[in-house]
């Protein structure tokens, strides 16, 4: 009975109406760009799997992260790429590793933007694992410190959000505990809660250098296939005291995003990785896909699942075409 009174066509008449109706918007701030740094200087090496990225020298990471700012996105989350690896991560927690002298330049030079840092040691160990490996696994609790010793470090120099990637229990206490001892209880820590052991992380593993030598990453990363454990691991980093939450990846897991969103208050990120990325960059070279089109929709249905913020390597792109 309620054709043809009710005629939904009708908010849909005009971009205008659109406009006026439209739910579900995309914004700048709420985009955070990921970026690779390596050591040397003047140095931008291309990732062949990600068209568009490229690891950066400091100098040149600085240039990048000036840019970001004018642009008004949200932030910008470092990932580096030390000189040397070796079975203990050494260069994950040293104060003049890679990453700590990169987050005290661009704290520097570029004071107006957020950095976040991802803590994990798959970048700095020899064998690609997320911790020290020790009778076929990685072993937690050892790495647990770590991770403390990491966080506090890129604290130290100066990071404005610490995200824990490495998927070990009670990271998060561990990092959170040790955060205060050094003194920097307003440091908020921003958990990639539930993160999946996904193929999505493949061309990510190239631009990192961080492809694990030996077997993968499932005894600690999780089941694709596990929905409810999503919230039961982010129930506990919230226990921790997790300040906010992440999901990864993004666009095959809008469930979790969305069952997230409905059962906890905290603010809550998506990761698009790089093989959501990639996929979408190959078909648009491909003349399969529109990009900007594909970049739009993307972003939007993983904020219309319910996420507050979004990594996504179309940061720039999408920070342009935003605003409708
Ligand atoms: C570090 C880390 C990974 C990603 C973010 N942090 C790789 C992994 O877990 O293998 C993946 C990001 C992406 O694919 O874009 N552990």
């Amino acid at each position: 009975m309620s054709f043809p009174i009710q005629r939904p066509r009708r908010l849909r008449s005009s971009e205008a109406i659109r406009r006026l109706v439209r739910e579900t918007r995309l914004a700048p701030p709420q985009l955070i760009l990921p970026l690779f740094v390596c050591p040397g200087e003047g140095v931008r090496k291309d990732i062949a799997s990600m068209p568009g990225n490229a690891q950066l020298s400091i100098d040149e990471l600085v240039r990048e992260a000036e840019d970001c700012r004018k642009r008004g996105l949200g932030g910008v989350i470092l990932f580096g790429i030390p000189e040397r690896k070796d079975e203990i991560a050494s260069e994950a927690y040293d104060v003049n590793g890679i990453t700590q002298r990169a987050i005290r330049a661009v704290k520097k030079e570029v004071p107006g933007l957020l950095v976040i840092t991802d803590v994990c040691n798959c970048e700095y160990t020899s064998h690609g694992h997320c911790g020290l490996f020790r009778d076929g696994d990685v072993d937690n609790d050892a790495t647990l410190e770590w991770l403390a010793k990491t966080a506090v470090s890129h604290a130290e120099a100066g990071a404005d959000i610490v995200a824990p990637s490495d998927m070990m229990d009670g990271r998060v206490a561990a990092i959170r505990n040790a955060l205060d001892a050094a003194g920097h209880t307003q440091t908020p820590i921003l958990s990639y809660a539930a993160k999946y052991a996904s193929v999505f992380y493949g061309p990510f593993r190239e631009a990192a250098e961080s492809t694990p030598q030996f077997g993968d990453r499932r005894s600690y990363q999780m089941d694709p296939a596990n929905g409810r454990e999503a919230m039961r691991e982010i129930a506990l980093d919230l226990e921790e005291g997790a300040d906010m939450i992440m999901v990864k990846p993004a666009m095959p897991y809008l469930d979790v995003i969305r069952e997230a969103r409905r059962t906890y208050e905290v603010p809550l990120g998506a990761y698009q990785v790089s093989g959501e990325f990639s996929m979408i960059m190959a078909a648009a070279q491909n003349g399969w896909l529109d990009l900007d089109r594909t970049i739009l929709e993307s972003l939007t249905s993983i904020r219309r699942a319910g996420a507050d913020f979004i990594v996504t390597y179309f940061a720039r792109r999408a920070a342009e075409l935003a605003g409708g």
